[in-house]
């Protein structure tokens, strides 16, 4: 998505070789009129298929996700991280392993909010190792859901996270693609 990539370029910053810092429009402040073209660029990308409800994990997959359920006309949950947990009847929980932190966190879904037979589109803003994805898949095959796809802002197709998924059958659709940072650049994938 061109007006993405061109946002990145212009205010993203490249941490050392693997990360990409976008708090001013995205992980911190948000940029409103950029989420909701991100949201009617998913729903164009998804439009062949039924969904019935937007799945994401907290916090910053909640605006893209937002907007995604609003050009869809469907409801948007997300997933609540907790460190630790009392664990009830009543919530779907899955590990989420971070390799950058190297803890496991949980992500909860309370079982009222996704319903046995519906179609659901995951959507988060980066896709790294893969893990959040995974943890989202696992509590929509315990709703015995189905997930059509994942919709990613920004992947990093130089790290685990897309071969995981595609092992997996997953359809995933990116925003941007970035193959590599160098000398503080941001190198995108073509398309
Ligand atoms: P994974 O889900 O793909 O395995 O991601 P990983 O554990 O590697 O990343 C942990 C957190 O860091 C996630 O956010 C993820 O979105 C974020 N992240 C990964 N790569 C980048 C990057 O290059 N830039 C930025 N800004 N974030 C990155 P989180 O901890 O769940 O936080 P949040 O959703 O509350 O922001
Ligand atoms: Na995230
Ligand atoms: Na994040």
């Amino acid at each position: 998505m061109k007006l993405l990539e061109e946002r990145i370029e212009q205010d993203g910053r490249v941490i050392g070789t693997e990360l990409l810092k976008v708090d001013n429009f995205l992980n911190h402040q948000v940029d409103p009129a950029l989420m909701e073209a991100m949201g009617q660029e998913f729903a164009r990308l998804f439009k062949d298929e039924k969904i019935d409800r937007v799945l994401t994990v907290e916090s910053s997959g909640i605006a893209p996700a937002v907007f995604t359920a609003l050009a869809l006309n469907v409801p948007m949950v997300f997933a609540r991280k907790k460190q630790s947990l009392t664990l009830t009847d009543d919530n779907y929980v899955a590990d989420v392993y971070s390799f950058t932190k190297q803890e496991t966190n949980h992500i909860i879904v309370d079982k009222r909010f996704i319903q046995a037979g519906e179609r659901i589109l995951l959507i988060d803003d980066f896709l790294a190792n893969g893990q959040a994805v995974q943890g989202m898949l696992e509590i929509a095959k315990a709703a015995q859901a189905e997930v059509v796809g994942a919709g990613i802002v920004i992947e990093k197709t130089f790290q685990k996270g897309r071969a995981l998924l595609n092992e997996q059958g997953l359809r995933v659709e990116s925003l941007a693609r970035i193959k590599a940072f160098e000398n503080g650049k941001v190198i995108f994938a073509e398309a």
